[in-house]
């Protein structure tokens, strides 16, 4: 089935072969159907009653989700092997076991409201295209390791795509090991909780020589959906910084304490809120800045008591990077400047800087999908992704698939079956190059 991707839309232009047949282009069966139900199968594991997933990284969920996967490889004589920050890779040999492999994948814990592709597409779809070659008797050169990250999206351990920020060197081990949760939970302790239920597995060295990266993953944004077309190249991930600010004044009775004896910490909080979005959204590049306070917690959060304390976030994206760091770096300060007669504390994550995959990269996908069939858009990422960080230790690359609405990290994400496919199909044929 051909699929060009036209300005007004695209045409399935028949080339014999339906969904699931083998299809003339030599390309090695890709089972839509399979595909589509182990992406039920996984969503069920945390699932939530309005059909989105909570499984959140290094939770009993998450476990369970990676003892069905280790289940699924194992069907294709996959070996499991876990990395000491809890990265999960799954090994299909090739015939030089010495050289550098070829690793595919993406990540499987979600968002507390998450859907059912984010990262999930990246992984099962990998899970596919080895299913499919397997079948085929495929034997590479290079091994081929499908990957799941650890906790890709950062929000039960921040920072955001921890697994592979420590497997390529930019976080250190240790102070992700030592990063605790809302409820004092260590990241250490909640992976010894995780190998407790998926049983121990054999360990892989951390950081080792990778050939080539490759990540499928929905786009979740709106371009592909807009512009009709099927299938993304991706040219690359834009910047992105976090912060954790924190403002204290003084909790006390909300029907004694005259205004001028208040230390209140919302009504500082809230100045700097202000100010901040101006400082970020007022500029002439307005339209290609993200400013978003995504979590606000004001204590004790009682109607008759002045609020003590208040925590925010801040997560900031920029695709230029000296952007990034001019308005990245004035945060602290306009937080001071507003505390008034309360004291503000700001901790940053380290910067995580734009980045543009290997032109080599980016070139293979676009000539796998057009071998598929389709004439893939190329776009840079909003979101951020493991193989940002892959980047930096290797040639990588990914690809993009539509999401309904260009809706994600909402339990109301989907994908179509059809996209999917292509994805698999394209991923597949991209991998048989790398690894021939
Ligand atoms: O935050 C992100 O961009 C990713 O979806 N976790
Ligand atoms: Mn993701
Ligand atoms: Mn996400």
């Amino acid at each position: 089935m051909d699929i060009r991707c036209t300005a007004g839309g695209h045409r399935a232009v028949s080339r014999g072969g339906t969904m699931g047949q083998p299809t003339q282009g030599g390309n090695t069966l890709v089972d839509p159907q399979r595909l589509w139900d182990r992406h039920m199968a996984l969503a069920a594991i945390g699932g939530l009653p309005n059909g989105g997933v909570d499984r959140q990284a290094l939770t009993l969920a998450e476990a369970e989700a990676r003892i069905r996967l280790i289940e699924w490889g194992g069907e294709i004589g996959l070996a499991p092997e876990v990395d000491c920050i809890g990265n999960l890779f799954l090994r299909y040999p090739g015939r030089d076991a010495a050289a550098a492999p070829v690793v595919i994948g993406s990540h499987i814990d979600t968002q507390p409201t998450g859907g059912r592709f984010d990262g999930v597409f990246g992984v099962l779809s990998g899970l596919e295209a080895l299913h499919g070659l397997r079948a085929s008797g495929w034997e590479p050169e290079r091994s081929v390791d499908l990957v799941a990250w650890n906790n890709e999206e950062g929000c039960r351990f921040p920072p955001t795509t921890m697994g592979s920020s420590v497997f390529s060197g930019a976080l250190p081990v240790a102070e992700a090991l030592d990063t605790v949760d809302g409820q004092g939970v260590s990241v250490a302790d909640a992976l010894q909780a995780v190998a407790d239920n998926v049983g121990s597995l054999p360990t892989r060295p951390l950081g080792f020589s990778v050939h080539a990266f490759l990540e499928a993953h929905i786009e979740q944004g709106p371009v592909l959906e807009a512009r009709k077309c099927p299938l993304g190249v991706v040219t690359g991930v834009q910047g992105l910084r976090w912060y954790r600010i924190d403002v204290r004044g003084q909790s006390a009775h909300a029907g004694t304490t005259p205004e001028s004896l208040r230390r209140d910490a919302l009504v500082a909080a809230h100045r700097m809120l202000a100010t901040l979005r101006v400082h970020f959204l007022g500029g002439s590049d307005h339209e290609d800045t993200r400013f978003t306070v995504g979590r606000f917690q004001v204590q004790p959060g009682v109607p008759n008591t002045i609020p003590g304390h208040v925590h925010f976030t801040i997560d900031f994206r920029h695709p230029d990077a000296e952007r990034l760091g001019e308005l990245g770096d004035a945060v602290a300060s306009i937080c001071r400047e507003h505390a008034g007669p309360c004291e503000v504390t700001v901790e940053a994550e380290p910067a995580s800087p734009p980045i543009q995959f290997a032109p080599s990269i980016v070139a293979l996908l676009d000539r796998a999908a057009r071998a598929e069939g389709v004439e893939p858009l190329q776009l840079m990422s909003g979101a951020t992704h493991d193989a940002k960080w892959l980047s930096t230790v290797a040639p990588a690359g990914m690809l993009f698939i539509p999401c309904k609405d260009g809706i994600s990290h909402n339990e109301a994400e989907s994908a179509e079956p059809a996209h999917l496919e292509i994805g698999a199909r394209v991923l597949q044929r991209a991998l048989r190059e790398l690894a021939a």
